[in-house]
């Protein structure tokens, strides 16, 4: 048997696609140094993919333990729909009933990410008629430079081709990260700046928005 393999998410993967959003949420690395709830902020970065699309993900093994994932969706309408109208209302439930805000750490960064918001720090041109795909990509520390996010890559471009879906767009705030995307022939679409990590980073954040092309 491969050491490698990139196969379709299946429910069992949850738990382990969960933790590994923890793990590298701070481009690439732990997300305990911007927030203290893992519960939270796994739902907050998966649950829409695990439980409402999970057809739409991948993972990889390596040496028979799930070393990686993408999350996807087709259509990112439908996933902003869910997400604004089902999963915040529940998670801002959540939160209350876990006491998360009373949290100094968790109080600054959701403080901080509503003030960005506010300040319409994440307003994008709408890329869903284009581009109406989207995904995540996250592997382990241990797991990167082998050409795993490739194969990952190649595993959901060609499930996107199969379903005809026009493009797939996505954003990230890691360098590493964005020349990963170029190499996997994306362009970048939209750069825009947030401050929703200064209180950590000493600066702004660039999140550059990548696209790619398709079907014609
Ligand atoms: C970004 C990521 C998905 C790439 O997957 P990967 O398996 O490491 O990448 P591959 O081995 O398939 O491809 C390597 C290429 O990606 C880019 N790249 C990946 N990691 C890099 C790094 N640390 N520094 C510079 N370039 C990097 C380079 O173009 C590299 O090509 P090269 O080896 O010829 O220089 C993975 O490293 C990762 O999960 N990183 C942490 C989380 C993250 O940044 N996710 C991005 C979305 S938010």
């Amino acid at each position: 048997m491969q050491a490698e393999t990139v196969r379709p998410y299946t429910k069992e993967d949850r738990q382990a696609v969960r933790a590994i959003a923890w793990q590298t949420a701070f481009m690439g690395g732990p997300a305990s140094v911007f927030f203290d709830d893992e519960e939270l902020l796994a739902d907050l970065l998966t649950s829409y993919f695990t439980d409402h699309e999970p057809q739409s993900c991948f993972v990889v093994e390596d040496s028979g333990e799930v070393a990686g994932y993408i999350t996807g969706s087709t259509y990112v309408r439908r996933l902003n729909m869910v997400f604004f109208f089902e999963i915040l209302p529940r998670l801002a439930l959540k939160a209350f009933f876990r006491a998360a805000l009373l949290n100094k750490k968790n109080f600054a960064f959701l403080l901080a990410l509503a003030k960005s918001f506010l300040n319409g720090e994440f307003a994008a041109p709408d890329l869903s008629r284009e581009y109406p795909a989207t995904l995540h990509i996250n592997l382990k520390e241990g797991a990167r430079r082998k050409g795993l996010g490739s194969k990952l890559m190649h595993a959901y471009l060609g499930y996107l081709f199969d379903k005809k879906v026009a493009g797939v767009h996505m954003a990230t705030m890691s360098e590493k990260g964005a020349s990963f995307f170029k190499k996997e022939g994306f362009g970048v679409l939209h750069v825009q700046e947030r401050t929703y990590l200064k209180h950590i980073t000493g600066g702004n954040t660039r999140v550059y928005i990548f696209g790619k092309k398709i079907t014609l």
